[in-house]
């Protein structure tokens, strides 16, 4: 297992590129179930990621044949009669759930083991299902997988509001049953993400006819099958605004390419509020930081509204804050893990039911801290690079499922953050960074 070692107190200045989107690649590899015997998707600006290589391998799986030259992915169906995706890859990424909605469009048949426990609070797949029973699935729950028999699969009218608002790979998984279904299928209150967009165009390039496309009613016109493609992956929202966190939380001066400031808005408005300078293009955003940072009152909402995803490195930012922020969490009520690691670093927060209330301080201090899931990990990189002194970030594992090669790119940027193996002595390593 690795940690990283983080020198903090460094301005970060230069450029760094955005990566495409973890969250619209995995569902976008999915699609590849929905093809006939012989045909290719192939998608291009794939991030090279545990969770990317994870799916690669529920697909084999699963019949299809994934091939990777550096950031371009191929996928044929070989074998289209495998439905089942098993606990031991499921357990490892909740994405897995994406293969239920095309393994039930085009194979009518599909055996998906049900997602466990997450750390970031209760995850359930309701909606999935209730989404998949009103296109006329026959769906059950058996030994912990999901078994969904759809032969009366037909194109009908599906809610996927829930209890958080709509889910992304609910809405998704609906998309690609309902592509292939008979008939017109219209989801209601669909989710609304870039990247439930990047599926709806991919879908279309496909064969597909789906209009509303970013709204949340989409109409979707079953046809009889689905050819292959050749398409690029969307650059990922949360990368850069992560990015963009670090830039202001080091008082850096750093430029951010080939990212979608489009699909920044909430995030973008919040740095402004919070006294950030901020400029922007069409696929670029500057970040220049100094002086200090108003206080903010954010929620996380569903797409365009501020993302869950982005909580936890905007939180380390505005904890160094003046003056008291509050940040709501509106999509997972219990997702505040890293507070109690920014306050091992000197952060001043509290959590209040689904609020936290922080109280800016002066500066941080590095320490030994904790990563608990994917975003908090970024949040206490953001953190760490800020802070004085040296943090030591265990379990970053967890990093590495979302973001590639970041300590290396954020070392161009001018950070010092070294990746060591758990079993190294500190001392040796201080030399190293
Ligand atoms: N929910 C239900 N029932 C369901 C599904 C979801 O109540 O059947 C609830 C969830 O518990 C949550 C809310 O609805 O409170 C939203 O969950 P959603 O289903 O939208 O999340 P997801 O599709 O499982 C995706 C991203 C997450 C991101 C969320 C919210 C992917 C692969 N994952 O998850 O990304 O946090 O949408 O935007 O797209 C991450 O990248 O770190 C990550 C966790």
């Amino acid at each position: 297992m690795d940690k990283f070692v983080i020198e903090g107190g460094r301005k970060l200045q230069g450029t760094i590129r955005v990566n495409g989107a973890k969250n619209a690649a995995l569902p976008m590899m999915a699609a590849s179930l929905l093809l006939e015997q012989g045909d290719r998707l192939v998608l291009r600006n794939v991030p090279n990621l545990v969770d990317i290589r994870t799916m690669g391998t529920l697909l084999g799986k699963l019949g299809v044949q994934v091939s990777r030259t550096r950031d371009v992915l191929t996928m044929s169906v070989i074998d289209d009669t495998p439905v089942i995706a098993p606990y031991e890859i499921v357990k490892k990424m909740r994405a897995s759930i994406c293969v239920l909605g095309p393994l039930v469009g085009r194979r009518r048949e599909a055996k998906v083991s049900q997602p466990g426990g997450c750390v970031i609070g209760d995850r359930p797949v309701d909606l999935h299902v209730r989404g998949l029973a009103d296109l006329g699935v026959d769906i059950t729950m058996k030994r912990g997988y999901l078994e969904a028999d759809a032969s009366n699969l037909k194109g009908r009218t599906v809610y996927m509001g829930g209890a958080y608002g709509p889910s992304v790979t609910g809405t998704q998984n609906i998309l690609m049953a309902a592509v292939l279904a008979e008939g017109t299928s219209l989801i209601e209150c669909a989710a609304c993400e870039p990247e439930v967009q990047a599926l709806a165009d991919l879908l279309n390039s496909m064969g597909a006819r789906i209009r509303g496309i970013g709204s949340p009613r989409l109409i979707v016109e079953g046809v009889k099958n689905l050819h292959g493609t050749d398409t690029s992956v969307i650059p990922d929202r949360i990368e850069a605004a992560t990015f963009m966190a670090a830039a202001a939380a080091t008082r850096g001066d750093v430029r951010i390419e080939k990212c979608r400031p489009d699909h920044m808005i909430a995030p973008l408005q919040m740095f402004r509020r919070a006294g950030i300078e901020t400029n922007q293009g069409e696929d670029w955003i500057e970040v220049h930081s100094e002086g200090s940072f108003q206080p903010i009152d954010i929620t996380t909402l569903p797409y365009p509204g501020f993302p869950t995803d982005f909580q936890a490195q905007f939180m380390a930012v505005m904890s160094m804050g003046t003056g008291i922020s509050i940040i709501t969490e509106k999509i997972y009520p219990d997702r505040f893990m890293h507070v109690p690691e920014l306050r091992r670093m000197g952060a001043n927060i509290r959590k209040e039911g689904t609020c936290a209330i922080i109280a800016g301080v002066d500066h941080l201090v590095g320490a030994e801290v904790m990563a608990s899931d994917l975003r908090a990990s970024a949040g206490l990189v953001v953190a760490g690079m800020a802070a004085e002194g040296f943090t030591e970030i265990h379990r970053v594992y967890h990093i590495d499922r979302g973001y590639q090669h970041l300590e290396r790119r954020l070392c161009e940027l001018g950070a010092r953050v070294s990746r060591v193996s758990e079993k190294k002595d500190l001392s040796l390593i201080r030399d190293v960074v």
